[in-house]
């Protein structure tokens, strides 16, 4: 039976890591006999938006709905369309309308990659964020008042629901349970966001009651933020509101050399509706058009992708060929963020051959 996938490439350096992204899924799909249909859809990204008006076509829910997972690249391109008019019509569309509401994002020191923390080495750094992603503080409820006056007021409300809190942390409790350390930790600023973060704090200990072998500590995000940096290695699994995940998923990767590796898989977990893989960077403006992008942030989620669909030996092939790309060190095929001068397709081709 095929598995179908919806091929979206977005926007800059979305369209150079995608090719890679495919490349490196066709290669494991070959080898492993997986059959997939790749079906490519031109809108959420900002061409789309500027030959249309709007980033998707209105029956984009009829058009994605059955697919089995949407392979997404990244979407922005500030210069002609705002950013929250390109991503709330886009991506945050799918997130919520497809119910993906855990963002796991794994954050892991790779072979060869210099840390640019001091001593740091693989193993020291191993751990997954674990983001709440349908709800929190990317809310859209809020207004302003007397736009353009001086009395201009401007409110946007954090939302955040029992169900939609529990169900997040249930998966991250799961998630810390079947790893060996079995340790959570919560990020909260309960000390300062006297409402809803006191309840976040809540739900953490009423959900551990069922999850007596889980160790469970909490941060406020602040020192939490520091403690990423200073002690990467206490770290197992960190579960997060929306807005709190977001900035740990950008700083624990960048604790291990580059953003560029890193991948997020946006999960519907009962499987109701697709879920969808992406790199967690976005277009950046500032490299695209040179053929310098990292493309492991695209391919590890291809990884994430095969494992979602039950192909764990496919996805576990590509995570060992970026490894072992990545150990061998060499120069001309490594991009420059990770001490390279080889290029996005260079590096992409190389871990393709490895996966055979
Ligand atoms: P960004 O992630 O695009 O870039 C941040 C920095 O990291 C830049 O210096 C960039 O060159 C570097 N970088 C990112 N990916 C890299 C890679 N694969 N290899 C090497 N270097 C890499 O973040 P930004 O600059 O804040 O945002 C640019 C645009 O992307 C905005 O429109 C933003 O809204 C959007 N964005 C989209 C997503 C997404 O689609 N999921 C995520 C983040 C940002
Ligand atoms: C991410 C991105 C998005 C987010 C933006 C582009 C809306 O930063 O996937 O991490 O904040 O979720
Ligand atoms: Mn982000």
């Amino acid at each position: 039976m095929t598995q179908r996938i919806a091929v979206i490439p977005g926007d800059g350096i979305g369209k150079e890591v995608m090719p890679e992204g495919l490349r490196a899924l066709e290669a494991a799909a070959a080898r492993f006999g997986i059959d997939l249909t790749l079906e490519h859809f031109d809108f959420a990204c900002c061409d789309y938006y500027a030959e249309h008006g709007q980033m998707l076509p209105d029956d984009w829910f009829e058009q994605l709905k059955d697919v089995d997972a949407i392979f997404y690249g990244a979407v922005g391109w500030p210069d002609t369309v705002p950013d929250h008019i390109s991503l709330w019509g886009s991506l945050l569309q799918f997130r919520r309308r497809f119910d993906q509401y855990v963002n796991l994002r794994p954050c892991k020191l790779l072979p060869g990659i210099k840390s640019p923390l001091a001593d740091r080495k693989p193993g020291d750094i191993d751990f997954y964020v674990v983001r709440e992603n349908t709800e929190g503080e990317y809310s859209s409820v809020g207004g302003k008042m007397f736009e353009g006056t001086d009395r201009e007021v401007v409110i946007q409300e954090t939302v955040m629901s029992r169900h939609g809190v529990d169900r997040v942390l249930k998966f991250a409790y799961e998630l810390a349970q079947s790893r060996p350390r079995k340790k959570l930790t919560s990020a909260t600023k309960s000390n300062g966001i006297a409402i809803t973060m006191p309840w976040w704090d809540e739900r953490v200990k009423a959900m551990g009651a069922n999850y007596p072998d889980v160790a469970v500590d909490q941060f406020h995000i602040d020192i939490l933020t520091a403690n990423f940096v200073m002690h990467p290695d206490w770290f197992d699994v960190v579960v997060a509101s929306n807005l709190f995940g977001d900035i740990l998923s950008d700083l624990g990767p960048a604790c291990t050399g580059t953003i560029g590796v890193a991948p997020s898989a946006n999960i519907n977990p009962d499987g109701s509706f697709p879920s969808l893989f992406e790199p967690v960077h976005g277009s950046a403006p500032d490299i695209a058009g040179k053929g310098i992008a990292n493309p492991i942030g695209q391919i590890w989620s291809a990884a994430m992708m095969l494992d979602h669909l039950g192909q764990p030996e496919a996805a576990q092939a590509i995570v060992d060929a970026f490894e072992a790309v990545l150990a061998e060190g060499d120069k001309s095929v490594l991009t420059p963020d990770v001490g390279g001068n080889g290029s996005t397709e260079t590096l992409g081709r190389a871990i393709a051959k490895r996966i055979g």
